[in-house]
């Protein structure tokens, strides 16, 4: 792929929760661990605490963190330059929304527990007529996510791409995918 690396900030404030987190969030057991990645106000962290499950969310930006509420774990770290802020942690489900950096990708899909979920959503190329992100560095190519989410050694559940109009007119393209605990693994969808 030629598109280069970036990342992508457009004002998450009052945005309710994707409903393409939501689905995938609902195959979790109760108690299971969400990391919320690049998470603003974290609108995803406290969509899982509400659905039962142990959230923690990550951003640089501690400000717009601040009011997540109780319950939930809040990080604040640069998550695209220095020391990756991680250590052996592993989660059952970390999401990304209308965020992208490529050049940790890998080691994004590696907070993955056995049989976790990558589940991620951001804009897509094609965005740029409806408004921002409009640079082509912040949008992704077709079945990018797909191909990277294979890349890094995951099962992809589900892949879109296309235009939405909620919550604002936009393309996007989304996946979830799984870390698979043994060659056979798949999840049980409903
Ligand atoms: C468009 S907002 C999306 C927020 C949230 N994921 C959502 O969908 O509501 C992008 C977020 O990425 C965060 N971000 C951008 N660059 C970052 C970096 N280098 N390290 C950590 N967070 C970063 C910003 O602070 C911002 O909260």
């Amino acid at each position: 792929m030629s598109v280069s690396q970036h990342s992508c900030a457009v004002a998450p404030e009052g945005l309710p929760p994707s409903p393409w987190v939501g689905r995938w969030l609902g195959l979790l057991a109760p108690g299971a661990s969400v990391l919320d990645f690049a998470a603003g106000s974290g609108r995803h962290a406290r969509e899982a605490r509400r659905r039962g499950l142990r959230a923690t969310a990550i951003d640089r930006d501690a400000a717009a963190l601040a009011g997540i509420g109780t319950d939930i774990m809040v990080r604040s770290a640069d998550l695209e330059a220095g020391p990756w802020p991680f250590g052996d942690e592993r989660y059952d489900a970390v999401v990304v929304a209308n965020y992208l950096f490529r050049p940790r990708f890998a080691l994004l899909a590696a907070l993955l527990a056995p049989g976790g979920l990558l589940i991620y959503e951001t804009f897509a190329q094609g965005n740029e007529r409806f408004g921002r992100p409009s640079n082509p560095a912040f949008l992704l190519a077709p079945g990018e996510l797909y191909e990277r989410s294979r890349c890094a050694g995951l099962l992809v559940l589900g892949y879109e791409h296309g235009r939405v109009a909620r919550p604002k007119p936009a393309v996007v393209q989304r996946v979830c995918a799984l870390r698979p605990r043994a060659a056979e693994d798949v999840p049980v969808l409903g």
